[in-house]
Formats: C-alpha cells, sequence, structure tokens
C-alpha cells in the first residue's frame, strides 16, 4: 500500500513539474513576443488642418470603431478586464492627464501606431485591430490623425495593458485570436493602393475589412472563432440562397446598420454585432456595402 501511495506522490510530483515547466516556457516566449521592437521607417502621410478634412476625420473615427473602443472624448476606455487573460486598455490618446499624445513626437508616430500597431517605443500592441487600418487611403488615415490632434486634453489615467499568465497561456495556445495585431501585418510590403470612393464592391470592400472578423473572410458568418460560448453565430451575408433571402434588401440592410432592428423587429446587441459604430456610415458608404455584398460569390453558412 505504502509503495503505491509512493509511486503516486511521485508520477504526480512529476506531472505537476512538467505544467510548471510548461508555463514557464510559455511565460518566456510570451515575453519575447510582448517585448520584441520592430524597427520601421517614417512613413509620411499628409494631415491636413483644415475644418472639413477634421469633421471628416471624426466619422471614420466614429465608423471604423475607433469611438466605441477609444470612447468618445478620446480619453480611453477599458477593452478586457477578466482575472483569466488580464487588463487591457484602448489607451487615452488626447495630451490630458494619462494621454499617450504627449508621448507622439512626430505625425510618423502616429501612423506606425494606427497602421503598424507600434508604439513610439518600437513595441507591438496588444489587441489594436491595426491589420484593419494598415488598409487606410492616406487621405483617410491622415484625416484620422488630424482629428486625434484636434482633440482637447481630457484627463483619464489608466493601468498600463497587462496579460496575466493563464492569458499567456491562452494567447501561446489559441492561434485564431491575434493578441499583437503587428505579428501578422506585412510591414515591409509595398502599400496596399486603396480604391477611389464610389458605388463600387472594391470600395464597399475598403468599407468593411472590419466585417470579416466576425462574418468570414467569405462574409459566410457561422460560429465566431475562439468568442464565448452562448454568442450568437454571425449571419451568412453572401448571395448564398440559405441567406436572409427574399427578405435580405437593401433597405433591410441600411436599417441594421443604422438601427440594428432586424426585419422582425428584433433589436440586435450591438455588443455581438457593432451597429452602434456602423450607424455613423453615410448613404454613399452604405451603398458601396451594399453593392459588395451583392457581389460576393455565394458560400453555404459557416463555411466562413
Ligand atoms: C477593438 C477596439 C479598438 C479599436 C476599434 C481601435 N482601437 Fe486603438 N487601441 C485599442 C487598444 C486595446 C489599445 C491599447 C493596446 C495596448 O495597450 O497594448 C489601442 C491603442 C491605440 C493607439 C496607441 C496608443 C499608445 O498607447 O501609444 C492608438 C494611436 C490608437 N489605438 C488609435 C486608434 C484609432 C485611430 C482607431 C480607429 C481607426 C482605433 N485605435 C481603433 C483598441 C482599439
Ligand atoms: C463583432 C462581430 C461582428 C462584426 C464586426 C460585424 N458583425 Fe454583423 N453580425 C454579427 C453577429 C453575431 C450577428 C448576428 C446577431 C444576432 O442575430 O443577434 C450579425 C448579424 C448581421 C446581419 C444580419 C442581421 C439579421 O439577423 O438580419 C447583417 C446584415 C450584418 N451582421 C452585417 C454586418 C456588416 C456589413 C458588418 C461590417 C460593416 C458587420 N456585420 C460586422 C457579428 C458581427
Amino acid at each position: 500500500m505504502q509503495k503505491i501511495l509512493k509511486w503516486i506522490a511521485i508520477i504526480l510530483g512529476v506531472l505537476i513539474g512538467l505544467v510548471v515547466l510548461a508555463v514557464a516556457g510559455m511565460y518566456i516566449s510570451s515575453e519575447g513576443r510582448l517585448n520584441r521592437v520592430y524597427q520601421l521607417k517614417d512613413e509620411a502621410v499628409k494631415i491636413p488642418t483644415d475644418a472639413d478634412s477634421i469633421a471628416y476625420g471624426k466619422h471614420i473615427f466614429q465608423f471604423r470603431g475607433c469611438e466605441a473602443c477609444h470612447g468618445e472624448k478620446l480619453e480611453g476606455k477599458v477593452y478586457l478586464s477578466d482575472p483569466a487573460l488580464g487588463e487591457v486598455n484602448a489607451t487615452n490618446l488626447t495630451t490630458g492627464q494619462g494621454g499617450v499624445a504627449v508621448d507622439y513626437k512626430s505625425d510618423a508616430d502616429w501612423v506606425r501606431s494606427i497602421r503598424h500597431g507600434v508604439r513610439p517605443n518600437g513595441k507591438g500592441m496588444l489587441f489594436m485591430p491595426a491589420y484593419e487600418f494598415y488598409f487606410l487611403s492616406e487621405k483617410d488615415l491622415g484625416a484620422v490623425i488630424a482629428y486625434i490632434q484636434s482633440a482637447p486634453p481630457a484627463d483619464h489615467d489608466q493601468p498600463v495593458s497587462q496579460l496575466s499568465v493563464t492569458g499567456r497561456v491562452v494567447m501561446t495556445l489559441v492561434k485564431e485570436v491575434v493578441f499583437i495585431p503587428a505579428e501578422i501585418i506585412p510591414h515591409e510590403a509595398p502599400r496596399p493602393v486603396a480604391p477611389e470612393p464610389g458605388h463600387t464592391a472594391a470600395y464597399g470592400e475598403y468599407l468593411t475589412y472590419s466585417c470579416k472578423v466576425c462574418h468570414g473572410p467569405g462574409m459566410s458568418g457561422g460560429k465566431i472563432p475562439a468568442f464565448p460560448e452562448g454568442w450568437p453565430s454571425a449571419a451568412n451575408l453572401t448571395t448564398s440562397p440559405d441567406r436572409y433571402q427574399p427578405y435580405f434588401t437593401e433597405e433591410g440592410f441600411v436599417q441594421i446598420l443604422r438601427t440594428g432592428l432586424t426585419r422582425h423587429g428584433r433589436q440586435i446587441n450591438p455588443a455581438y454585432m457593432p451597429w452602434s459604430s456602423y450607424k455613423f456610415m453615410t448613404d454613399d458608404e452604405l451603398k458601396a456595402t451594399w453593392v459588395y455584398l451583392q457581389a460576393l460569390p455565394p458560400k453555404e453558412f459557416g463555411q466562413r
């Protein structure tokens, strides 16, 4: 009996030792990824100063979701607060107390931050969806920077974003979730050419990179990878017959993006589907998005 107990104790000890070693290994590798310094050339983008461009920059800030994460006064907001993952704050972007704008010495610093997800100190940020903003045209990026630079100071101190030990384990094991956007951005590739505004599928696609995170690269919806159990699946937005046909009309689409109301009068929770940002899209932008959806090849629900 005693012998068996001794062996059980030894085996348990070895197993616990292995787990501790594995977690320590993941912690060390996560440190390497979080502290990696990206050496990127300065990129020049013209930052306008006229009132119209700043107003246009505000429009971008609103419908591209910056405002939902960073706050109406750009004062910063909690993005994630969960002991299992850590505490991540969308930063205060102003020159007020706790704001990062004081660390930004040049326009190129802003460009690097928003386009590449890399801070002035060269380190990659957590969860800031720069892989979407990488595609922003010079005009749109310049305008949104002009808007940020024109914002009055907002005082709001926030703790520095930090992942917990288990958060680092998740970062190592769950590949579907992009923890550090700078890791997937092709920093050195030739700049993509942004399409001209117009009622075209190309411009519609340009406006909708954020949709693909949830509706899938092919926009056929389904379970959103790594989202919590109990979240609804994203809808199929392709021209497949299993889409919301025959009710999926342009009017119905515009109504959903402006108000979150489905054709049954059900209000979609903006935490699941961020229409509270998309409601700022102009008629022309919604039109282009609709043209893009109509041009999508049919895909069965959930084929991503
Ligand atoms: C899904 C939420 C989300 C959206 C949308 C978003 N951000 Fe962020 N942003 C974050 C988070 C979170 C951080 C902080 C990351 C960290 O602390 O590592 C951040 C950081 C930043 C920073 C870096 C500040 C610093 O600490 O140096 C800038 C600049 C920025 N965001 C601008 C923007 C702009 C402009 C947009 C829209 C075009 C935008 N963000 C959209 C979540 C978001
Ligand atoms: C954060 C994830 C997320 C993003 C980003 C997102 N969606 Fe959705 N979308 C969903 C989910 C989840 C549903 C289903 C919600 C429900 O039924 O309660 C949905 C449903 C829809 C519906 C159908 C509503 C209905 O039931 O008739 C449309 C249309 C739609 N989304 C369009 C878009 C477009 C266009 C974009 C980008 C401009 C977008 N979504 C971005 C998650 C998202």
